[in-house]
């Protein structure tokens, strides 16, 4: 679908461009048949963005607004979607839920789970950070009309090292979180129920915690590299390290309930801390995800791949929940024998191994679970 909005802006440019090339050539100055032209054109793309922005489900009304005023940002939310779904996917690669319930939901703007769990208060803090990240990047890239590297970052000014120059391209990160602000808490803000507050919580979580990840690079001139003079700028980091942050975060959620006035959060458990704005927070215990439960967001772990030998969550006791596993051995080509061979390679003999793989058994009564 971005595709096409894509095919179809690059069509009206191209089209318009040659109307104007064209007539210029030939010096007949049709002004308002050219321009005609050109709105015409503008108006099959605009039409082009409304019949996408018309068609993406899940969109709440303020969405849809947003998508027909900036049909481009679409594409950078799209690759913030793939790449928070992959940070999930690795950070959770060892545990019984592995973040793949939302494997056929590539929206941010679906449903996504249904219980307010921890998972659910990390899926919505990573996919919000992954929101930011894609859209500063697509400023800083020059990708989208209407935001640029960071305007601030301009002129002379000094740290701790002393004086130095902005230069080069700073993110904006501040424009990406007001703009994941807008559209993502859009859907949220169409109801006021306890949920929406606690996504509206964990949204924040995760656009800010782009923003501690932001460094500062620089460049020395000067001679001999001797850095008398600098110019920096700021760069966000690796969405790995994002992801690794919310990923203690969510090892530290806090389990609130709703304060009598429905406007904060209450620890629910008093013996605990309360919950900082920096805390994830969420209602509802976890399901322990061993057999499926769509309700639950839970798929099972039948037929995942487990270690023999882990004692962690990816061991085949925790991950099979004490159902056992089967065993298959399979051939596996690794790169042995490696000889330095002068000057200047390594040769490798393809060497044939035999391992063993262990997937965990399904559930006794699936079968009949199946059929009610
Ligand atoms: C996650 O688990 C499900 C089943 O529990 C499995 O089908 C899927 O391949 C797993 N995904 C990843 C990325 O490991
Ligand atoms: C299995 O777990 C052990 C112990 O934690 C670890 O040393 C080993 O590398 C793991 N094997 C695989 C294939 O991940």
């Amino acid at each position: 679908m971005v595709e096409l909005r894509r095919q179809l802006w690059v069509w009206v440019f191209v089209l318009c461009s040659s109307a104007v090339s064209a007539f210029s050539s030939t010096h007949v100055v049709h002004i308002w048949s050219m321009l005609l032209f050109c709105w015409t054109s503008w108006y099959i793309g605009a039409l082009g963005a409304r019949v996408i922005c018309d068609n993406i489900p899940g969109l709440v009304n303020k969405q849809r607004q947003l998508c027909q005023r900036h049909p481009d940002i679409m594409q950078a939310i799209g690759e913030g979607t793939k790449e928070w779904i992959r940070e999930c996917q690795h950070q959770f690669r060892h545990h019984r839920w592995n973040c793949s319930t939302l494997d056929r939901d590539h929206t941010v703007f679906g449903r996504v789970l249904l219980r307010s769990s921890r998972e659910a208060a990390f899926v919505y803090a990573i996919s919000s950070a992954g929101v930011v990240y894609a859209l500063t990047r697509a400023c800083s890239q020059g990708e989208l009309k209407m935001c640029n590297c960071d305007p601030d970052k301009r002129g002379r000014t000094h740290d701790t090292r002393g004086e130095f120059d902005w230069g080069g391209c700073s993110d904006n990160v501040n424009y990406g979180i007001k703009f994941a602000k807008a559209f993502i808490d859009a859907k949220e803000r169409t109801v006021r129920d306890a949920r929406a507050l606690m996504n509206l919580h964990n949204n924040r979580c995760g656009r800010t915690a782009v923003k501690r990840f932001m460094k500062q690079e620089c460049k020395c001139h000067g001679v001999s590299g001797s850095c008398t003079l600098r110019t920096c700028w700021k760069a966000m980091a690796d969405f790995r390290k994002t992801g690794d942050y919310l990923r203690r975060k969510y090892n530290g959620a806090v389990e609130v309930t709703m304060n009598q006035d429905g406007t904060g959060f209450t620890v629910a458990n008093k013996a605990f801390r309360k919950a900082t704005k920096n805390d994830l927070v969420y209602f509802e215990n976890s399901p322990d995800y061993c057999l499926q439960d769509k309700e639950a967001g839970s798929l099972g772990t039948a037929g995942r791949t487990c270690n023999k030998t882990s004692r962690g969550t990816d061991g085949c006791e925790v991950m099979c929940c004490g159902r056992g596993y089967d065993t298959t051995r399979v051939k596996q080509i690794t790169k042995c024998e490696c000889k330095f061979k002068w000057c200047c390679a390594v040769e490798c003999k393809d060497c044939e191994e035999a391992v063993d793989i262990h997937t965990c058994k399904a559930p006794k009564r699936a079968e009949w679970l199946d059929q009610t």
